[in-house]
């Protein structure tokens, strides 16, 4: 009796899989976009009502459709009665433009970025950014994809008809209590979701076909692949196309990570698969997996159980039709063009190191820290000249795999462990990417070009949004010394501007090799005003250092490094 009950549920759960229709997010293109940030309410769930946060609508937002090159004037205006910032995710834009924790959109008022769309082809997102109300604001619903289109992808042979035969897919787990209200900070994500549709199914025409896969879930890793191993194409990572397309069964993929991928379904009218996720496969410290620590005895308050964690389970039903007409029928060869930045030709090397705030057994509870420091929204972590190519090694003394994402760039990995046999999944262009668990480490090379801006800065944080809003971020500013080269040939060291009525200064060494330790402000009294110093890996020869809290008059900053000590004057306006 109690087995044949069981049965009987079991074949009542699998009918309630996939009934809803996959909805696919309107689209917004051309040079002039209106984002209405509102509060809402959304049927997640049959008559039942769940209090949301959405753009131009009740949940998430409007697909944005660029072209490179083209040159966009956005309208961001917020009618949540809350403070809020919108970040382009992945998008190479200005500080000013990045829409990070420092580009405060206060209610009832609308922010104006204008930019040119400089990235490659591929799929992009924007969130909300806010400092400590990232979690909130995306788990009530602020997110929406971006695609960029290029000359390049138009004539490489895929499929680029939005719902038709190219399909967003925002993949999200989010908890829910028992009124149907959505619970952020949480880690009790059970309840599954593609472009906000529980169950989802879509009908996908019989020929090759594009998805769009971005993990935006708060904490989550997905394991991606096909219902009985079917292979598929990855053609892009975060950054944009592959050179060529990569044969898979699996793609891991990381909150605030994107990927592209193509089935070819010719000849499959009729039948019908299941896009899933294996994780079941997930090892020991990855959210996702049974166990998210390293050991069974690092546990998550309220992560299991859940039947998410540590099974392979069905994200959306592909249901087979007929074909469209001028139908993608064979995977292209070729893609795009990559050329590998060389290791060698580095500028700097810098390492970061990701800790739990309190080892032990608990620590997955805790916060986590990059360099041994929490977010600070009045220090900037690291001055990066402009220009530079540099290394970063990211290096994880925590239990738990973390995504590390860097603003403004794109990235090309070297190495994951310190291997240089880098998976198909990790080849191509990166902004965000798993640190594996217990000692694990990736690391990458970027350039930082085209903007330089002496007081916004941009973010590097983990993607799980509940360790970004405890502190899990640092901040970087973008500095051009080409201006001062020859102040510096002349002097020791560089103090700029000065006079300063802005809210950061920058202070460069002509030594390069020397490297600031700590540096306080004195006031025309003696007394000092302000005092900071650097974590062993940030210390650098050049620094951004705040000002904006000092009132009008003359100051002394005094800098030391290993075995000097340079002061200068400078006037706050
Ligand atoms: Cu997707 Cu700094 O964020
Ligand atoms: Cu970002
Ligand atoms: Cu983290």
């Amino acid at each position: 009796m109690k087995r044949t009950l069981l049965i009987v549920a079991v074949i009542f759960i699998i009918k309630l899989q996939a009934q809803n229709q996959l909805s696919i997010p309107p689209v917004l293109n051309g040079s002039q976009y209106q984002l209405n940030l509102q509060n809402s309410t959304y049927e997640f769930f049959t008559g039942h009502q769940t209090a949301t946060m959405g753009v131009n609508g009740n949940i998430l937002g409007p697909t944005l459709i660029m072209n490179q090159g083209d040159q966009v004037d956005i309208q961001v205006t917020n009618n949540l009665g809350q403070q809020t910032t919108i970040h382009w995710h992945g998008m190479h834009i200005s500080a000013a433009n990045d829409g990070g924790p420092h580009t405060i959109i206060p209610p009832g008022t609308t922010w104006n970025p204008q930019f040119t769309v400089m990235n490659r082809a591929g799929t992009y997102w924007y969130h909300p950014h806010l400092d400590e109300y990232t979690d909130e604001h995306v788990s009530k619903g602020i997110a929406g994809m971006i695609i960029i289109h290029d000359n390049n992808e138009l004539n490489a042979g895929l499929p680029v008809t939005y719902g038709v035969d190219d399909f967003p897919l925002v993949v999200q787990t989010k908890d829910f209590d028992g009124n149907y209200q959505i619970v952020n900070h949480s880690n009790n994500d059970d309840v599954l979701m593609v472009n906000a549709t529980i169950n989802p199914y879509l009908e996908v025409p019989a020929q090759v076909v594009r998805l769009r896969l971005l993990n935006g879930s708060s904490q989550r890793v997905f394991n991606f692949g096909l219902s009985g191993n079917m292979p598929f194409h990855l053609i892009a990572t975060d950054g944009g196309l592959l050179e060529a397309p990569e044969q898979l069964t699996r793609l891991p993929l990381s909150p605030g990570e994107r990927a592209e991928i193509l089935v070819n379904l010719n000849g499959m009218e009729n039948q019908t698969l299941y896009l899933m996720s294996y994780a079941s496969e997930f090892g020991n410290g990855i959210y996702g997996a049974t166990n998210p620590g390293m050991n069974a005895n690092m546990t998550l308050n309220n992560y299991n159980p859940n039947a998410l964690n540590g099974n392979d389970f069905n994200v959306l039903e592909l249901r087979v039709v007929s074909q469209t007409a001028n139908p993608v029928t064979s995977i292209p060869a070729q893609l795009s063009t990559i050329v590998p930045m060389d290791e060698n030709m580095a500028d700097a090397q810098r390492n970061f190191t990701l800790r739990p705030v309190t080892m032990g057994f608990n620590q997955l509870n805790g916060d986590f820290t990059i360099n041994g420091v929490s977010f600070d929204m009045n220090t900037i972590n690291l001055t990066v000249p402009l220009n530079n190519t540099e290394v970063w090694t990211v290096t994880n003394n925590s239990a738990i795999a973390h995504p590390f994402h860097v603003h403004d760039i794109q990235f090309q990995i070297l190495s994951i462990n310190g291997s240089t046999n880098i998976p198909a999944y990790a080849q191509g262009w990166h902004d965000t990417f798993l640190v594996p668990a217990g000692g694990g480490s990736i690391k990458f090379i970027t350039k930082f070009e085209d903007f330089a801006d002496d007081s916004i800065p941009y973010m590097y944080h983990c993607h799980m949004l509940n360790h970004e809003d405890g502190g899990m971020m640092g901040s970087f500013t973008v500095v051009d010394m080409s201006n001062k080269i020859e102040e510096l040939k002349n002097n020791e060291a560089v103090l700029y501007p000065n006079p300063v009525n802005g809210i950061y200064m920058n202070f460069i060494l002509k030594n390069t090799a020397e490297k600031i330790k700590s540096y306080l402000i004195i006031d025309a009294s003696g007394k000092i005003v302000y005092q900071n110093h650097f974590h062993k890996n940030e210390q650098n020869y050049l620094m951004s250092f705040p000002v904006y809290t000092l009132s009008s008059g003359t100051y002394f900053l005094k800098v030391y490094t290993d075995d000097k000590i340079y002061t200068r004057k400078f006037i706050k306006n």
